[in-house]
């Protein structure tokens, strides 16, 4: 039986790049996408049996369920999940005294980059508890990091993926015991409409690396330490302070 994931987020970014890799490695990959679906029409074409499309809005509890009730019903098991939706909202020019703290973007942040995740984990437990390789990504951001915080502002996104680096630790505590292996990786600076053109990485790199990674963690050989190093790594494999 071909090996199964579900990606957040697939529809454009990373998460599309990601997509295409797991596909052309042959896994039957779980689609998740809210508005973009027209850039997996392709691979659609190309993998019709291999690539199911999951309408999932990670901010909408009963879309979560919905998508996990969808998936359920087309395999007992889920190898992988790759929490990659994300939003970047606000404006990252602005220092504080400028900023607008009533637009909500603190909020959405907040529910699209760190509850998210954790509305997704909760309702796909079982899938993955079902699985062998029990493996959790969230895509986080070297922006989560406390200790080598350089920024003055951006406070939405950078405490959002700190909250998320949290929700990840807190999870490989909670999971580990049970085979579980969770991490929580910074992708790279990526061009995508996120990362803007100047970006560093193509998604095709950035998705090679993690995908490279995840198998490198599947097979047990990128472990963790007991005080958590280990966990927050870049695409690379490099490990990430907290
Ligand atoms: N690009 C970078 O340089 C960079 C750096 C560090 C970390 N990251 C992280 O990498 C991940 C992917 O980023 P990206 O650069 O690929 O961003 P992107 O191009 O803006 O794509 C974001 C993806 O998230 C989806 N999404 C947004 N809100 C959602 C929601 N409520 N429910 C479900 N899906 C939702 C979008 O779907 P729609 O099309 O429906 O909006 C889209 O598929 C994010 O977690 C981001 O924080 C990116």
């Amino acid at each position: 039986m071909k090996e199964t994931v579900l990606i957040t987020g697939a529809g454009r970014g990373i998460g599309l790049a990601l997509t295409k890799e797991f596909l052309a490695a042959g896994y039957r990959v779980f689609a998740g996408v809210r508005k973009t679906y027209h850039l997996l029409e392709k691979e659609k074409e190309q993998y019709p049996a291999d690539l199911i499309l999951v309408p999932l809005d990670v901010t909408d509890m009963a879309s979560v369920r919905a998508a996990a009730a969808q998936v359920s019903a087309a395999t007992p098991a889920l190898e992988i999940l790759v929490n990659n939706a994300g939003v970047y909202l606000g404006d990252k020019t602005r220092p504080l005294e400028e900023l607008d703290l009533e637009d909500n973007h603190l909020q959405q942040t907040m529910e699209v980059n760190a509850f998210g995740p954790l509305r997704v984990v909760q309702q796909f437990l079982p899938l993955l508890a079902a699985g062998e390789k029990k493996i959790i990504i969230n895509i986080s951001s070297e922006a989560g990091s406390i200790g080598d915080c350089w920024r003055k502002q951006e406070y939405a996104y950078a405490m959002s993926k700190a909250a998320l680096n949290m929700q990840t630790r807190i999870l490989h505590n909670y999971l580990s015991p049970r085979g579980f292996k969770v991490r929580a990786l910074h992708p790279g600076w990526v061009r995508t409409d996120m990362g803007g053109k100047e970006a560093d990485l193509d998604p095709a790199t950035s998705a090679a690396g993690i995908f490279n990674l995840i198998q490198k963690v599947a097979a047990g050989e990128q472990v963790t330490k007991e005080d958590g190093e280990g966990i927050y790594l870049d695409y690379q494999g490099n490990i990430l302070r907290w």
